[in-house]
């Protein structure tokens, strides 16, 4: 009998991103305090004949892309591990496509810990955490999925302590932006580290120094940024390298109230009511 094994990827939101300096190989030093959120992308693998299949509500986003992140990760975990990796992969897809919060990367690291368990290998092995590194900056805090101070590109981790079920509010204006040129748009001023304190003091007193260049990229961002701070949150910021942003609220009545805020004044744009996972 085969059994199908389900994963959530967890939508990823950065508290704070500072950028600090760019370096030689193209990439930039970073430090970002990680967190994951209750809802995301789901991930379903039955073993046998290799497939690859998409639904959910934004399919038809990654539709035409060839190489899925899912299906390199199967290889690189067949690569390491010397353990076939061959099923049918359906990926449903609830969040939106280059967005800054996480998607291909929480995608990927799902089907690592998917393959973990079905093959009996640890999920703090060392060899789990090279493949990952090797998927990209964000999939090592993915494969995490737990609050942590990120370092590096962003894959050196330092868990930090549980945040609490915290109400958050995700929203997208339909913009998609790609993590790289955001990057390049960055104005090469390191304006200085996360300040010391709970996760989040260093949250509210941090920044998210990809916020100016991905609005020169994308200006509606500013719009969305605006509404939710509107709303009287613990926290708004843009997450990632965008364009969706995230708000903090004491409470879900509060979180609530600006979803459905927003959604009136803007029925186009994209809006999750989730918690801190
Ligand atoms: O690592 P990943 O492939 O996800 O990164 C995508 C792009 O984002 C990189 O090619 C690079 O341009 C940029 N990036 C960066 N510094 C980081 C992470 C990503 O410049 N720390």
């Amino acid at each position: 009998m085969t059994q199908t094994i389900v994963e959530t990827a967890p939508a990823k939101i950065n508290l704070a991103l500072h950028v600090r300096a760019r370096r030689a190989d193209g990439y930039h030093e970073l430090e970002t305090l990680f967190a994951f959120l209750q809802d995301g992308d789901e991930l379903r693998f039955t073993p046998g004949a290799p497939t690859f299949e998409i639904e959910g509500p934004f399919a038809a986003a990654l539709s035409g892309e060839g190489d899925n992140l899912v299906l390199r990760a199967a290889r690189g975990f067949a690569e390491a591990f010397g353990l076939a990796s061959e099923g049918a992969w359906v990926l449903e897809k609830n969040l939106p496509v280059a967005s800054g919060i996480g998607g291909g990367s929480a995608d990927a690291a799902a089907a690592l810990r998917l393959l973990a368990r079905v093959r009996g290998v640890a999920l703090d092995d060392p060899r789990l955490f090279a493949v990952a590194d090797a998927l990209g900056s964000d999939v090592p805090a993915c494969l995490l999925g737990r609050a942590a101070l990120g370092t590096g590109r962003g894959e050196k981790l330092e868990p930090l302590g549980d945040l609490g079920a915290i109400p958050v509010l995700l929203v997208n204006p339909g913009i998609a932006v790609s993590t790289g040129p955001v990057f390049k748009a960055w104005d090469g001023v390191d304006r200085g580290p996360i300040p010391a304190g709970t996760t989040i003091d260093r949250a509210r007193a941090g920044r998210n120094d990809l916020e100016a260049p991905a609005r020169t990229i994308a200006p509606g961002i500013g719009d969305v940024l605006d509404r939710l701070a509107a709303t009287g949150p613990v926290l708004a910021r843009m997450s990632g390298s965008g364009a969706t942003c995230f708000a903090l609220y004491e409470n879900d009545e509060q979180r609530s109230a600006a979803a459905n805020t927003i959604r009136t004044a803007q029925p186009g744009w994209w809006c999750l009511e989730s918690r801190l996972a």
